[in-house]
């Protein structure tokens, strides 16, 4: 203990202890609302959980700072808010648990249900039965061996102790209950105390009971719903290619994916779930192991990778052992849990103020591997963003052969002192892109001194002066007009499925395009001909055809979404919507004062500066001009809100399935503007269903049975044309 008292106040904790408490505190819930709220984790686990720890013992020596507000004393929250609900990737999985171990039943059987919340968030808050606690971690084997100590001392030399070893599975813990043997609530850890209930889509899980036989009949059990490595890679293919942003690992999108609104799309997404606790009155069996194996005679998905055991050298085995051969698992581990076995046991250990006494979190080290580095590359974003490469000897790591790593940007390169021919530290944590994480100095040969990284001052791809803009990282290049990689960009971005949904104008096509010298602008695209494209090897007349009937056909796309395709920096698909609601036209946006932009929802400073400065560039202006002068919608269609005369007038209407055209949110907003009415479920009123692809099985046979005809998107679109 390091007190240094003040020679003047004998009650005062050390100021630097007193410091660093307070500083901890902020940061690590700074650090808390990154990773929870806005998914981008600024710490890595391990530095998370090395600052909590230093955090909870700097607490201990000083009681009278206790603070019920500091991170110590609470988990991050993935309750849903009414602003949370886009598909934000967020997870529990990293607290090292700061919650009131009062277990016991929030009542007798009655649930409190907050579902006022369900209006707002989509998901009713349900109180937890038992508070929803974590385990306390560690990544030392020491420390292992100091918890069996503490286990087998508080166990008054009990000798007959049992460790069940089980993985720590990666993903987001989950509690079912069961009443009458059927799944009746599927609730998120939340708060710890109360939590989403999702279970519409726990439904969707192919391998969680929706009920089971036996008795108990009315259970909790716990676990981790995950997102198999397979599916994890096939969803970030397709969002890839849909242009999407990627999740950066597969907690992040099991977690962004539990949360959707649309039980269809977690059923496409595939999600699986590992069952690793069973809690409630009146169960059988005397230990943890014995009630795992029930509970997977009676259909849970229980994992085969326990062992129960005798001694701290077993214990080690397991540890050592999945260590290696977790990599050739389907899902995400990063750790081994080890409980006492009995359940009289733990009853005698019972809880800390937080963390039950009788189970512990080893975990694992994020992977890592020494490599060379050969070079560094710039890469030219679309905004005209440098960003650094580096280019390294191959070497596997977490399954893959790595052989680029992101460098960040200049800072990075400055703050690691990386010299070319440097031998570096590669790591994949929770994130599929790897990151360099320090210099291996011993390997660097004093007799030759390397040189040093030089970030580039010209633009690798057309020589501009690179700028930097003040308050950013990255240095940018400012041809926006003819750096190829900006204009190519500038092109994906207009033909994509968000933007003016151009089928048959995929990347490689317009790389093609572009050599060919036949795109430059996205005014340029509707100047293409048929009679042009079909010369070209591999395409021919039929696909010419089908481009030009693509482009023909994003005539039609609205004002909005042409807003937000043109692709003005900052400008996102949801702040395109608003500017289109309060200008109705391109004129009038062109036209507006930085006063009238900034009083638009969502338009500040810097996005009202950058709408001024491209509508000031004549080559901007010349592009508009050409968009408008092709015939696209550059002016708001007037549609009446909510129209009774309109051609959806008096009819309900139910949307199903996944569309590509247009999203849920714009087609129920246009059923109301043509007059219809937007229904949840399929009755024998029911007009008809908006029906896209995969559209659920049960509303399917429901409309079978009551004769409603199904319409497709395109169907839908002619009709309100
Ligand atoms: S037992 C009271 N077993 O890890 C103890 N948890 O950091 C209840 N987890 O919140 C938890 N695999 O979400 C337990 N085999 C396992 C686990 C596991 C993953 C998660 C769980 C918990 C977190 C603790």
């Amino acid at each position: 203990m390091s007190q240094q008292l003040s020679l003047f106040d004998d009650f005062a904790p050390a100021l630097s202890e007193k410091d660093e408490i307070l500083a901890l505190r902020r940061e690590l819930e700074e650090a808390n609302y990154q990773y929870y709220v806005l998914s981008q984790p600024t710490l890595t686990d391990r530095e998370f959980d090395e600052k909590m720890h230093r955090l909870e013992a700097l607490e201990a020596l000083h009681p009278e700072l206790y603070d019920p507000a500091s991170p110590s004393q609470h988990v991050g929250s993935d309750l849903s808010t009414p602003s949370s609900q886009s598909e934000t990737p967020k997870s529990d999985n990293r607290s090292s648990s700061r919650l009131q171990a009062v277990f016991k039943p929030s009542s007798s059987g009655l649930d409190f249900v907050d579902s006022e919340a369900k209006k707002q968030t989509g998901f009713e808050q349900v109180q937890h039965r038992y508070p929803m606690l974590s385990l306390s971690n560690t990544y030392s084997e020491e420390e292992i061996r100091q918890w069996l100590d503490r286990v087998y001392k508080g166990l008054e030399g009990q000798t007959d102790v049992e460790i069940v070893c089980e993985l720590k599975y990666d993903g987001l813990s989950i509690s079912l209950w069961y009443e009458n043997g059927r799944l009746t609530r599927a609730l998120t850890r939340g708060d710890g105390q109360k939590g989403d209930d999702v279970i519409a889509n726990i439904l969707t899980i192919p391998s969680i009971p929706h009920q089971v036989e036996g008795e108990p009949a009315t259970f909790e059990i716990r676990g981790e719903v995950l997102l198999p490595w397979q599916n994890f890679e096939r969803i970030n293919r397709q969002r890839e290619q849909d242009e999407e942003p990627l999740f950066a690992n597969p907690r992040n999108a099991a977690s962004g994916t539990l949360k959707s609104l649309d039980p269809n799309v977690v059923r496409e997404r595939g999600l699986d779930a590992y069952l690793y606790y069973v809690l409630g009155e009146n169960l059988e069996g005397a230990t943890h192991y014995d009630r795992l194996m029930s509970a997977r005679q009676r259909g849970f998905h229980i994992s085969d990778a326990i062992r129960l055991c005798h001694s701290v050298d077993e214990v080690m085995d397991f540890i050592h052992f999945w260590d290696t051969e977790r990599r050739n698992l389907p899902v995400a581990t990063d750790g081994v849990v080890l409980k006492v076995n009995s359940l009289k046991q733990q009853d005698i250990l019972g809880f800390t103020a937080k963390t039950p006494r009788w189970a512990i979190a080893f975990k694992f080290e994020a992977e890592k591997q020494c490599t060379r580095l050969n070079s560094v590359s710039y890469q030219v974003g679309r905004t005209g963003a440098i960003t650094p490469v580096a280019n390294l000897d191959p070497v596997q790591l977490s399954g893959t052969v790595v052989k680029r790593a992101t460098l960040n940007n200049e800072d990075f390169i400055r703050s690691l002192d990386l010299h070319e021919g440097d031998y570096v530290w590669v790591e994949k944590g929770g994130e599929i892109i790897p990151k360099i994480t320090a210099v291996n100095v011993e390997k660097r040969d004093s007799n030759s001194p390397l040189s040093p990284i030089h970030f580039p001052t010209i633009c690798p791809e057309c020589g501009a002066p690179l700028v930097r803009i003040e308050g950013e990282a990255a240095w940018r290049c400012p041809n926006e007009a003819t750096c190829p990689p900006q204009q190519k960009g500038k092109l994906e971005h207009f033909v994509a499925r968000k933007a003016m949904n151009i089928d048959g104008l995929g990347s490689e096509t317009i790389d093609l395009f572009y050599e060919q010298g036949w795109l430059r602008n996205i005014a340029d695209i509707y100047a293409l001909t048929a009679e042009q494209i079909a010369p070209l090897t591999g395409f021919g007349d039929k696909s010419a055809e089908r481009i030009i009937q693509g482009i023909q056909l994003s005539k039609q796309v609205p004002w909005p979404r042409v807003l937000f395709a043109i692709g003005i920096r900052l400008v996102g698909e949801t702040t395109a919507k608003k500017l289109a609601k309060r200008f109705h036209s391109v004129q009038l946006l062109q036209e507006a004062s930085y006063d009238d932009l900034i009083a638009v929802e969502d338009v500040g400073d810097e996005i009202a500066k950058n709408i001024i400065a491209f509508f000031l560039s004549p080559d901007n202006q010349a592009i508009i001009q050409r968009l408008q002068e092709a015939g696209l919608q550059m002016i708001g269609t007037a549609a009446p809100t909510s129209d009774k005369q309109g051609p959806l007038a008096g009819l309900s209407i139910v949307i199903s399935g996944t569309f590509s055209r247009h999203s849920r949110d714009e087609y129920k907003e246009m059923i109301e503007q043509y007059g219809g009415k937007n229904v949840g479920s399929v009755s024998a009123k029911t007009s008809f269903i908006l029906a896209g692809d995969n559209m659920g099985p049960a509303k399917l046979e429901k409309a079978e049975k009551l004769g409603v005809k199904l319409l497709s998107e395109d169907e839908f679109l002619s009709m309100i044309q």
